[in-house]
This record gives structure tokens, C-alpha cells and sequence, in this order.
């Protein structure tokens, strides 16, 4: 599944953080809890995020899926961390766009997130990148609709 396509260092780090999930826990007392749900192959991830002052405090996930999507949620929820929900939507876009190869490499600095560039060689793999990516735009609009519980479906 990880084939020796993507380059050693990123396929490392993908492997790293899908054996080693970063934040791989339910938070206590979630302000929003979304579940992501990729139809294709029947992986979710559940993702929940403590948000005070609109930033960002903690970010849990768990589910089950492919290691690409387990390394993807783990690198996204090292990420969000401290950021503002304005900066985390910029870095959604900026995420989908590079594994999408629309966009450029994303350095975020703790998250590791430039690793995940190499699943723009492989089209099958992006929604596995990005079903997290996805699931957080959801939790942020939930969120700020006054929502506390939703599901996010990849098409
Ligand atoms: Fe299901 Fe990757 S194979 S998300």
C-alpha cells in the first residue's frame, strides 16, 4: 500500500505517525465531534477539538483506516494545535492543495505535514490524505453554526 513510490524519508514519516498516532484519544469534554466517513472503503475517523477564544486548544481523533488516513489525522491534529480557527481553515486548504498537486509543499513546522506531498502521485490515495482534512472543515462550521455533533461524508 505504501509502495516505494513515495519518496523513503516522507514514506517513514507516514509510517511513523500511522504506528505512533500523535493524539490518538477521545478528549474529555469536546466542544465538537465529527465523524468522518469515507464511503469507498468504509474508513472514519472521529474527530473532536477543545476550542476556547476561537483558537484551537486540543485535538483528538480515533477510528480505523488505512495508514495513510491514520497518518494524515495524526500529523492534522499535531498541527491545529494553538492555531485560530481562520489559521486552520488556511491550513485545510493549503493541505488539500498540495496532495492534490494543485498547490505548493506545506511546511507547518511541527506536523510533519510535508510528508504527506507524496500522495499526489497516487489519485486513489488523496482522498485517504484528505478525509481528515475534510472532517475538520466540518467540526469548524458545526462549530460555529452552534453545532456540537455532525458526520462528514467524502463524495
Ligand atoms: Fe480508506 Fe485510505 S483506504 S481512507
Amino acid at each position: 500500500m505504501l509502495g516505494g513510490g513515495l519518496d523513503e524519508l516522507y514514506r517513514e514519516v507516514i509510517l511513523d505517525h500511522s504506528k505512533n498516532p500523535r493524539n490518538y484519544r477521545e478528549l474529555p469534554a469536546p466542544d465538537v465531534c465529527v465523524k468522518g466517513h469515507n464511503p469507498l472503503c468504509g474508513d472514519q475517523i472521529i474527530l473532536e477539538l477543545k476550542i476556547s477564544g476561537g483558537t484551537v486548544e486540543a485535538a483528538g481523533f480515533h477510528g480505523s483506516g488505512c495508514a495513510i488516513s491514520q497518518a494524515s489525522a495524526s500529523m492534522l491534529t499535531d498541527s491545529i494545535k494553538g492555531k485560530s480557527l481562520e489559521e486552520a481553515e488556511r491550513l485545510i486548504q493549503q493541505v488539500k492543495g498540495m496532495v492534490m498537486g494543485t498547490g505548493p509543499t506545506v511546511s507547518d513546522g511541527n506536523g510533519d505535514l510535508e510528508a504527506l506531498e507524496g500522495v499526489k502521485k497516487f489519485p486513489v490515495r488523496v482522498k485517504c490524505a484528505t478525509l481528515c482534512w475534510n472532517t475538520l472543515q466540518q467540526a469548524i462550521l458545526t462549530y460555529r453554526a452552534g453545532g456540537h455533533v455532525a458526520e462528514q461524508v467524502e463524495k
